[in-house]
């Protein structure tokens, strides 16, 4: 499958939502959200005024010429919170592009973004019943540092190092 990841622009912004709704979908066999749990405050954090604060970035992948999956970053006091120096990631694939390949390369190319940017660290929550996106996760060098009781269900927060690694 043919995609392009490139940068989302401001006017796109009001999409990460629904990438945000992607991210916390129930568990297999679970019962879906609302949508309408996108408007708790602690949900909000991730995509509220989204471009105004300095580390604040997103990486879409567009597929002839619709946004499929978007990942991005922001320093804020979210579940995976470890220090003001560390950005929170979020990524996400509409359903059916997933287990394609394209979100490994989507999470390289926004790792590699950040180690240039002499980030030193990166943290992610995911919750404790998908262990197949924890292991996506480990695959890449994520490792577990915690655990957080997220909007809905206990998750694990995972912390990448970003300095001297290559993610090509
Ligand atoms: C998690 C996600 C970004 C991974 O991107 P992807 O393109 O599907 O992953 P890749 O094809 O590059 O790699 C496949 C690996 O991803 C993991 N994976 C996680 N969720 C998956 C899904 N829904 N479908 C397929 N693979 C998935 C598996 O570990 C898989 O490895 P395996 O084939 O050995 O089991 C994507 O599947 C997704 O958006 N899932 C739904 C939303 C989500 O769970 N977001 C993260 C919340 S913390």
């Amino acid at each position: 499958m043919k995609f392009k990841i490139r940068e989302m622009k401001p006017e796109e912004y009001g999409e990460l939502e629904n990438f945000l709704y992607e991210a916390i979908h129930a568990p297999e066999g679970g019962v879906k959200h609302s949508r309408d749990i996108l408007k708790l405050p602690e949900l909000q954090l991730y995509t509220k005024n989204f471009g105004t604060k300095p580390a604040d970035d997103c990486l879409v992948v567009e597929i002839e010429g619709k946004i499929v999956g978007a990942c991005w970053v922001r320093i804020m006091n979210d579940f995976s919170h470890i220090d003001d120096e560390t950005p929170s990631l979020v990524i996400a694939l509409y359903p059916d592009f997933c287990g394609k390949g394209i979100g490994s390369t989507l999470i390289k190319t926004m790792l590699t973004r950040l180690a240039n940017k002499n980030f030193k660290q990166v943290s992610l929550s995911v919750q404790k019943s998908i262990p197949k996106t924890k292991k996506f996760y480990e695959r890449l060098g994520f490792e577990v540092v915690g655990e957080v009781l997220g909007e809905t269900e206990l998750e694990f927060v995972m912390r990448l190092k970003l300095e001297g690694k290559n993610f090509a």
